[in-house]
């Protein structure tokens, strides 16, 4: 007998720093739904307070955004931050799949500084190129990109998960999800995903749709709100709303100056960057911004003078959804496109 089961579907989760997201999508007719999406904001304690527990804290605010939102599905796909995760591409001659899976395991030995028992690993062929050498004929290569994850971290990940119940039916770094949402299948140049968030700017570098590379800022949008605070004697919250006040990128203020300083800050990471991935490979030709930070005024226009063309990313490209969700969702976008592209994900 068939059943429509009312828990058909999945929901993306993305458990960040300052706000956790999720979205529930449905396959129909070969199109992706989505149904309920939510997010919230999360106010963890410090690290020094003695009885914090964060897998419990966790699993309750997930709880908390499952009934507030109405999601009906419990199998998840999760994202992992990709400053936890060790990321390489790697080159290997061509060879039979049994014999790639020993000898991605033997060349991850000496690419993860951790024992090879402590990270859950995952390997996946990004092309077949032929190496041009000026000494021989062209020798074909394959290109794998290798990801490791602490198993310490994925345990902590999948306690929350069955505390609150849930099915977990995948778990992957957050820049692949973000390269699903953000990135066209058809894309062939190269792109770098900037995703500013609270406490952490990620980029990742996208050749040919492939990430091939990434690296972990500790600077995010609440960066920007700290300054504010801390030069001002204000608080966070009085802090958080003057930044966002920062209309025009031409206004003389001292949370502007603060605001302009950070962004500078992120800029001229994103630039060493951009010269790491020009020795490497062909470099980049557009740059795609997401994230709660992205939403700060005048960004693009800071980023624009490092060369390549400047868009905002859309995690709703690849969804279709009710009318009436769009004006909010079209707001909450950039905060929106790791768990989208967690649910986009095909099972
Ligand atoms: N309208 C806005 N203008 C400026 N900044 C904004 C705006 N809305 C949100 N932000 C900033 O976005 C940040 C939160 O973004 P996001 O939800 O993507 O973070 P997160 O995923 O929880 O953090 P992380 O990825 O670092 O763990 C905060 O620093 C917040 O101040
Ligand atoms: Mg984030």
């Amino acid at each position: 007998m068939f059943s429509f089961s009312k828990t058909a579907g999945v929901l993306g989760i993305d458990i960040g720093t300052a706000n956790v997201k999720a979205v529930q999508v449905r396959k129909s007719a070969g199109k992706t739904i989505l149904e309920r999406y939510g997010l919230v904001n999360v106010i963890y304690p410090t690290e020094s307070q003695a009885k914090f527990d964060a897998v419990k804290q966790t699993a309750e605010i997930l709880g908390q955004l499952y009934e507030k939102a109405g999601f009906t599905t419990k199998k998840v796909s999760l994202s992992v931050p990709s400053n936890v995760a060790f990321v390489s591409v790697l080159n290997f001659p061509p060879m039979p799949e049994k014999e790639m899976q020993k000898s991605v395991e033997y060349q991850a030995k000496k690419y993860i500084p951790l024992p090879i028992s402590e990270v859950n690993i995952g390997w996946q062929i990004l092309e077949e190129t032929l190496l041009k050498s000026p000494h021989k004929d062209a020798i074909p290569e394959i290109k794998v990109l290798l990801t490791a994850v602490p198993r310490n971290v994925i345990n902590n990940y999948l306690r929350v998960m069955e505390l609150v119940g849930f099915e977990v039916a995948a778990l992957e770094i957050e820049s692949l999800s973000l390269i699903r949402s953000l990135v066209d299948a058809e894309a062939k140049d190269g792109i770098l995903i900037i995703d500013i968030g609270a406490k952490s700017t990620i980029l990742s570098y996208v050749h040919q749709g492939h990430l091939m590379a990434t690296r972990h800022l500790t600077i995010g949008g609440d960066s920007i709100t700290s300054s504010i605070a801390n030069s001002m004697g204000i608080s966070f919250e009085r802090a958080e709303q003057m930044k966002r006040a920062v209309l025009a990128p031409n206004v003389v203020s001292p949370a502007a100056q603060i605001s302009r300083n950070v962004v500078e800050l992120i800029r001229s990471e994103v630039q060493q960057f951009m010269r790491m991935t020009e020795n490497e490979s062909n470099g980049i030709a557009r740059i795609i911004l997401t994230g709660g930070g992205s939403k700060m005024p005048g960004l693009a226009e800071k980023f624009s003078a490092l060369g390549p063309k400047v868009e905002f990313g859309n995690p709703l490209a690849k969804l279709n959804f009710p009318p009436e969700l769009e004006n909010k969702l079209v707001m909450l976008a950039p905060q929106l496109s790791v768990a989208c592209g967690l649910a986009l994900r095909q099972e």
